[in-house]
């Protein structure tokens, strides 16, 4: 039994030095934190990748910029969470490598509306555009607000090229010659969809704003599909 008026070893030895007790303390310490820290050091990986995942088109980007602006986060999640229920709804679970070159992230907490990582070419561009300008007229009942201004306001190739300097400083693999040729990959990208919105009867100029945001929602979740594909099929 050990106590005040008969201290134990520890106490004598190690406790009542408290120049010997500090040092050894430090080495302890240290060698808790270098077990930690040097193997984080000598692994190769980083976030992880998944086959097939590439950056926006600077249109998709600017879209996405809309979809931010726009709050769409606050109603909309982007991630299939590894449930059943979920993975009936709306597909394959969502994988981290499909994030890659979400900065930042659309995941959001909040699920008024459906969940949209998987609503990539789920319906036809013509349904997006009745939808953004009258969500009652393709979902009935449907409380999401209407979107006239986005088919008044139009994009521009200077915010999609700032966009893509901002998204090259964080790593995404955009080059000077992506940056410079952003005007072209928009002017043809937004043309397909109006072409594809003239054979449902909808005329569009193509710069309107809704454009771009129906060419980001057109790309959800289709990135490394035939990855994700194989690995289930592999389970
Ligand atoms: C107040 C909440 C709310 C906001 C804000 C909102 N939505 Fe919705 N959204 C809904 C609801 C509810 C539905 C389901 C009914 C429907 O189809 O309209 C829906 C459906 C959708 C669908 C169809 C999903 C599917 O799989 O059928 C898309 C696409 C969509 N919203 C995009 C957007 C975009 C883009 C924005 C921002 C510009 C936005 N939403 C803002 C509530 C919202």
């Amino acid at each position: 039994m050990s106590n005040d008026a008969n201290p134990s070893w520890h106490r004598k030895a190690l406790e009542h030095r408290s120049a010997l007790f500090a040092v050894l303390v430090t080495v302890g310490i240290s060698i808790g934190g270098l077990v930690e820290i040097v193997p984080m050091y000598n692994i190769e990986t980083g976030p992880e990748t998944l086959e097939g995942v590439e950056p926006y088109t600077p249109l998709e980007l600017v879209g996405r910029d809309i979809y931010v602006s726009e709050g769409c986060y606050n109603c909309h999640s982007q991630w299939v969470r590894p449930f059943r229920s979920e993975t009936l709804r709306y597909g394959p679970w969502s994988r981290a490598g499909e994030y890659a070159y979400d900065h930042p992230f659309q995941l959001g907490s909040r699920r008024i509306g459906p969940d949209l990582m998987r609503v990539g070419k789920k319906y036809p561009d013509a349904w997006h555009w009745e939808h953004m300008r009258d969500p009652r007229s393709t979902s009935p009942g449907s409380i999401m607000p209407p979107y006239p201004w986005l088919y008044e306001k139009t994009w521009s190739v200077e915010d999609a090229q700032a966009s893509m300097r901002a998204m090259q400083t964080l790593g995404v693999p955009y080059s000077d010659a992506d940056i410079e040729g952003a005007g072209e990959s928009m002017q043809r990208q937004s043309q397909e969809i109006v072409a594809s919105l003239a054979k449902a009867g909808a005329k569009a100029q193509g710069d309107e704003q809704v454009v771009a945001l129906i060419a980001y929602l057109q790309r959800l979740g289709t990135d490394g599909r035939a990855a994700i594909e194989a690995q289930e099929a592999a389970q």
